[in-house]
Order: C-alpha cells, then sequence, then structure tokens
C-alpha cells in the first residue's frame, strides 16, 4: 500500500490506521524528518512499512516512486493518492504559473502515479486507487477556482476510471473531505478561509474511508451532509451561485 502525503494531516492519520490494521504502508512527502516520525509510528504496528522522500511536483521523481515502491514492497495492492496542495487566491489574482503548479500537484502527479501502478495491480488481480479530493470539487468554493479545478479534474478522473475499471479487481473510490484541521490552512500564499463549517479531526476522514471501502463505494462525503449540497446544486445552479455569492458578501462584512 502507498500513501502520498504521509508526512501530516489526513495522510498520516490513513497510513497510521492502516498500519495499525496489519497492513504493510509506504509512505510519501517531502519532509524526510515528519515522515520518518509517521514511519516509526507505522512500523511499531507494521514493520515491513517504508518510506520515500519524493516531490511529486517533478514528474521523473514520480516515475521513480512507482519503480521503488512495486520492487521494495513487492508490489501496490492499495494506492491512496492524498498529497495535495491548497491555493485559497480570488481568480482576479491567479496566474497562470500558479494554476499549472496546483494542477501539477492536485491532478497529474495522483494520475500519472495511477497509471504507473495500475497494470501490476491488474495483474495481481486486486487494487485499490483511493484518490483524495475535496468538496471544493463540487461546490464551487469561493476564491478556490485552481484548487477546485485540479480536484474536479481528479475527481472525473477517477469516477470514469471507475467506469473502464468496472469489471476488474481494481476499485476506486474518491474521498470528498469538507473542512478538516490539518496544516492545509498554514500553508502560505493562501488567502485567508473565508467562514465555512467547523473544522472536523483527521480521525473523523480516516473512519469515512474506512468505511468506504468496507463497502465498496465508489465515492464519501465527509461529513456526508455535503452531498446533499452537491444534489441542490445540481438541481438550481443559478440559486445555488446566488447563495454562495451572497454568504461572501456578508462573511466579509462582518470580518
Ligand atoms: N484539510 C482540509 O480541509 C482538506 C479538505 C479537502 C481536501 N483535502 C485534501 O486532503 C489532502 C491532504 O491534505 P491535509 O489536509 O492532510 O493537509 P496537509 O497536512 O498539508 O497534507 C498535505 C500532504 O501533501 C504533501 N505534499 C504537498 N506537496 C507535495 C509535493 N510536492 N510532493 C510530495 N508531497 C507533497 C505534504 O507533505 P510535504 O509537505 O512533506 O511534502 C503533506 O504530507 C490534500 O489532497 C488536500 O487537498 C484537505
Amino acid at each position: 500500500m502507498l500513501v502520498t502525503g504521509a508526512s501530516s494531516g489526513i495522510g498520516a492519520a490513513l497510513a497510521e490506521a492502516l498500519a495499525r490494521a496489519g497492513a504493510t504502508v509506504g509512505l510519501c512527502a517531502r519532509r524526510e524528518e515528519r515522515l520518518r516520525e509517521v514511519l516509526t509510528r507505522c512500523q511499531s504496528y507494521s514493520p515491513g512499512s517504508r518510506m520515500w522522500v519524493t516531490d511529486l511536483s517533478d514528474a521523473a521523481a514520480v516515475d521513480a516512486l512507482a519503480a521503488a515502491v512495486v520492487d521494495e514492497l513487492g508490489g501496490v495492492d492499495m494506492l491512496i493518492n492524498n498529497a495535495g496542495i491548497p491555493k485559497r487566491r480570488h481568480v482576479t489574482s491567479l496566474d497562470p504559473v500558479t494554476v499549472d503548479a496546483v494542477m501539477q500537484i492536485n491532478y497529474a502527479a495522483p494520475v500519472r502515479l495511477t497509471l504507473a501502478l495500475l497494470p501490476q495491480m491488474l495483474q495481481r488481480k486486486s487494487g485499490w486507487i483511493v484518490n483524495v479530493s475535496s468538496v471544493s470539487a463540487t461546490l464551487s468554493s469561493p476564491g478556490e477556482a485552481a484548487y477546485a479545478a485540479a480536484k474536479a479534474a481528479l475527481s472525473v478522473f477517477s469516477e470514469v476510471m471507475a467506469v473502464d475499471l468496472w469489471d476488474t479487481a481494481v476499485k476506486v473510490l474518491v474521498v470528498y473531505p469538507g473542512v478538516v484541521d490539518t496544516e492545509l490552512f498554514t500553508v502560505p500564499d493562501n488567502d485567508p478561509l473565508v467562514g465555512g463549517p467547523e473544522p472536523i479531526t483527521t480521525d473523523v476522514v480516516v473512519d469515512a474511508v474506512l468505511d468506504g471501502l468496507d463497502r465498496e463505494a465508489s465515492q464519501v462525503y465527509v461529513p456526508g451532509w455535503f452531498a446533499n449540497v452537491v444534489t441542490g446544486k445540481a438541481a438550481d445552479l443559478d440559486g445555488y451561485l446566488a447563495g454562495v455569492a451572497d454568504y461572501v458578501r456578508q462573511q466579509r462584512t462582518q470580518q
């Protein structure tokens, strides 16, 4: 099993929970010390767990990671594409370089890793690809055009992949977290969060993912009520967009 972005937040919590359940976990991220702390915790449950310090913005490094994990773990039966970067920036302040960088980490890298690891999953006739998207992908989150679009691309890629692989032993799960209390909100060069619900803990996300895997679900929203908002948006897009714009206006006047 490979968990990307395992040095903190949702990825670290997922890796530890899966190791506790007996999985041999491969971890990757850029921050070596943080990753090693998570690895130590995982190895206390699952001694064969390993880590790779990798920058997923580098395509060659993504390919090298896939090869190393298959080689050193003997194969990957679950890929959790969790690594991601935020981008809270009003569309009038966005530039193409930023949009490309967000797309690279949140869409291109997980797709590249998926394509690299899928053949050996098909060959071993078992596999899960778990892609961590965001409610932003479906809810037109204000000030997050670049981030939301990259996550939407990942979600749609995942859904089509699920159909393409329907009659195989490889399953696909898309995870849509809402606001989760992680270091994502301390990443520099982002606008402050405007409004939003109370943050949930990473444990809530872990439980939802484990439950989704158990049920062989195609998607999980965390918390689950976000799925109702998506349905409401689909039923009346104009009303939904007007409501979001109104909400942002109200939040700004309260600041
Ligand atoms: N927190 C939320 O409210 C929320 C909501 C919806 C979706 N999500 C998604 O959940 C996922 C996990 O985020 P989180 O909330 O747990 O935040 P986080 O603690 O900041 O975790 C992000 C992870 O991605 C890794 N990462 C970032 N850039 C990378 C790169 N270039 N190469 C390799 N790894 C990289 C980070 O590790 P290094 O910095 O060590 O490389 C870190 O382990 C993300 O995909 C995020 O978009 C989060």
